[in-house]
């Protein structure tokens, strides 16, 4: 049998060069590329990945105008109103990471919404990474240890990680990302210390369920040592 990824996790990039290569403006690729979404979903959830992890908005996206933002921000209430349903009677289960607190007041409201409404739900876990930093989340880490008094010798590599924002979620198995760059851009960088990295040229609008089955295909025949020797 083919090996398969728990956990799987998508930098969702490319959505602007995609419609800029359509002379047409960065909000149409993101438009697409939130309608690439549900496929991805349902496909992961089929062919038995347990927990998938979107990365939709970085905290380093704030920088974009606000117009951009707003735009993005649209989106996803829309994603959810269409999309909530169909996620709940497949037994998904929708959880966030990152700080929804600074988002706008709609877009907040709703994503809590979603993410109560889901909440018993035990099928596949879809995490959407929204206002997420690596970085920020390991310093958010680090700051409840602090203030929940533990003392320096007490801290472990386990201890931060039961801090982060995927304090119950295995580290990814594989993390893709689509869109050209070889990079990571500050998503999941604590847990991804083992992950398998596979980048595709293909921009997220076009990466359909097909490229995403050559990911896991390469993913089946990897070797993970994890730093020790094969047998
Ligand atoms: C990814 O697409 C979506 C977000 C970062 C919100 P981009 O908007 O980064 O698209 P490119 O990389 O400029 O093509
Ligand atoms: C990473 O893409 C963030 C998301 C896809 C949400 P970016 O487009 O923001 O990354 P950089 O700026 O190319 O590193
Ligand atoms: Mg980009």
């Amino acid at each position: 049998m083919k090996k398969i990824a728990e956990h799987v996790a998508i930098i969702m990039d490319g959505n602007g060069r995609w419609a800029k290569k359509r002379n047409m403006p960065r909000s149409y690729g993101h438009k697409v590329g939130s309608e690439n979404v549900i496929s991805i979903v349902k496909y992961a959830d089929k062919i038995g990945i347990k927990y998938l992890t979107l990365y939709a908005f970085s905290t380093e996206n704030r920088k974009r105008s606000k117009k951009e933002i707003d735009y993005i921000m649209m989106l996803l209430v829309k994603f959810i109103d269409e999309k909530i349903d169909e996620l709940f009677s497949e037994n998904v289960k929708l959880r966030i990471l990152g700080d929804i607190s600074v988002l706008p007041q709609k877009t907040m409201e709703k994503v809590i919404y979603a993410v109560n409404k889901t909440e018993k739900n035990n099928g596949l876990i879809l995490n959407i990474a929204l206002n997420y930093g690596g970085r920020d989340e390991i310093v958010r880490s680090i700051k409840k240890i602090i203030s929940s008094g533990y003392s320096a010798d007490e801290i472990t590599e386990k201890l931060i990680s039961d801090n982060l924002y995927t304090k119950d979620i295995p580290d990814p198995d594989l993390l893709i990302r689509p869109g050209g760059e070889k990079r990571i851009s500050n998503f999941l960088i604590y847990q991804s210390a083992y992950s398998e990295l596979y980048f595709s040229d293909v921009l997220w609008p076009d990466f359909d369920t097909f490229e995403f089955s050559r990911a896991l295909d390469e993913y089946s025949r990897r070797k993970r040592r994890f730093g020790g020797i094969d047998e």
